[in-house]
């Protein structure tokens, strides 16, 4: 059986830029439709014709806000990926969308075009921290955004930050249970990173505002999970929560290691071909990529495959599958260093499946570092 194939289509424009974020977008400006359908098309049938005879599993459209995308622009690429693949039966086809008031009103429009899921950027039911956040959405907005989605989608899942600065544990709890309230079958909880080169890290360097202390944030961790779990939403990743058989379908493409093309600018997908792991990467620049600048192509040495999957796979609760045979052992060292972690609590191995405790998780990229630093 070939491995679940996704595509991920990256929309670069946001209304306003969030302080906290560094992914790669830009200040919204008009869109031309056709510009951008004639670029996205080109590069699907481009990766297409390098992965016949597969069906989709996923279809992602991130960003960036591509609510925010015109309409035929999301219609065009559902019917692209349908004609130069086709969908699998319970193929899930999801869009990122902000909850403002103008978002909300083009929903109806997005489940016509095929969107089946959609991921709401709620980030906060407290208007305070919607504001600290430079969101443009306030938590009345977020609630009517969560109920309008609700009608017209059957799968919705949101985002909430959480270990802002200010924010107590019972803040957190009380916060959290408000949102799972919502009866939403999936949740990402994501704590506040704060990324170099942003507003928020500039303000950190500064000395303006301190993070919320590693004790706080693993207090805040341990509630998510408690309470997620009492509701029915299990911890199947880090920051994911969701009922059974809600997962995303398009995100375990990711942490099992799946091939995904990647579309927009500054899309990463990862192809397996003729027993290579290759890595594509295209242009940033949304001019560059509209310009059909060249996509870097890299195929990965087996070793760095490897650490890229273990580092997906340990993302995962059940883990990733881990034997002698794997590339990690033939290097010195390795069994000492595995050895360590597991001794630490950190990780668990019952030679066949590798996976990290709640502990490990949570400090999943020290896990890693250790492991194949
Ligand atoms: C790239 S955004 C796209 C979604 C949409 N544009 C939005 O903001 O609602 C995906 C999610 O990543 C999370 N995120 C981005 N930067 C983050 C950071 N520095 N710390 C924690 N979460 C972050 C937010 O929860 C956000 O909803
Ligand atoms: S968090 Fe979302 S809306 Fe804010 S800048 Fe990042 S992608 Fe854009």
């Amino acid at each position: 059986m070939s491995k679940p194939l996704g595509v991920y289509v990256h929309w670069p424009y946001c209304a306003r830029i969030c302080p906290y974020c560094d992914f790669n977008v830009y200040k919204n400006r008009p869109a031309d439709a056709g510009a951008w359908t004639t670029a996205l098309t080109r590069d699907l049938e481009r990766y297409a014709e390098r992965t016949q005879d597969r069906k989709l599993t996923s279809l992602y459209f991130g960003g960036g806000t591509p609510s925010l995308a015109p309409l035929p622009v999301i219609e065009s690429v559902i019917e692209t990926c349908d004609r130069l693949w086709g969908f699998e039966p319970q193929a899930e086809i999801t869009l990122e969308a902000n909850p403002t008031d103008a978002e909300q009103s083009r929903f109806e429009g997005f489940a016509g075009a095929g969107i089946n899921r959609l991921s709401l950027g709620v980030q906060s039911l407290r208007d305070e921290a919607l504001k600290f956040l430079g969101r443009d959405h306030d938590a009345a907005a977020a609630k009517r955004a969560i109920a309008a989605a609700q009608d017209a989608f059957s799968r919705v899942t949101f985002d909430l930050i959480y270990a802002r600065p200010g924010q107590t544990l019972d803040d957190w709890r009380i916060e959290l249970a408000e949102a799972l309230s919502f009866g939403a079958s999936h949740l990402s909880l994501y704590q506040l990173t704060i990324e170099p080169g942003t507003a928020f890290g500039f303000a950190v360097e500064k000395g303006r505002w301190a993070p919320a202390e590693d004790d706080l944030c693993a207090d805040m961790f341990d509630a998510a999970q408690e309470m997620t779990a009492a509701a029915g939403l299990h911890a199947y990743e880090i920051s994911n929560h969701a009922a059974p058989g809600q997962e995303s379908r398009h995100n375990l493409v990711y942490w099992t290691y799946g091939d995904y093309v990647g579309v927009g600018p500054g899309a990463h997908g990862r192809l397996s071909e003729t027993g290579a792991r290759i890595a594509i990467e295209t242009p940033l620049a949304p001019r560059d990529y509209l310009a059909g600048a060249p996509h870097e192509e890299t195929a990965l040495e087996p070793r760095e495959a490897e650490m890229e999957r273990l580092s997906m796979g340990l993302r995962l609760h059940k883990g990733v599958s881990f034997a002698e045979t794997d590339a990690f052992f033939a290097e010195a060292g390795a069994y000492e260093k595995l050895d360590r972690l597991i001794g630490d609590g950190l990780l668990h191995w019952d030679g066949q499946m590798l996976c990290a405790s709640a502990d490990g998780r949570r400090i999943l990229n020290r896990v890693l570092y250790e492991l194949f630093g």
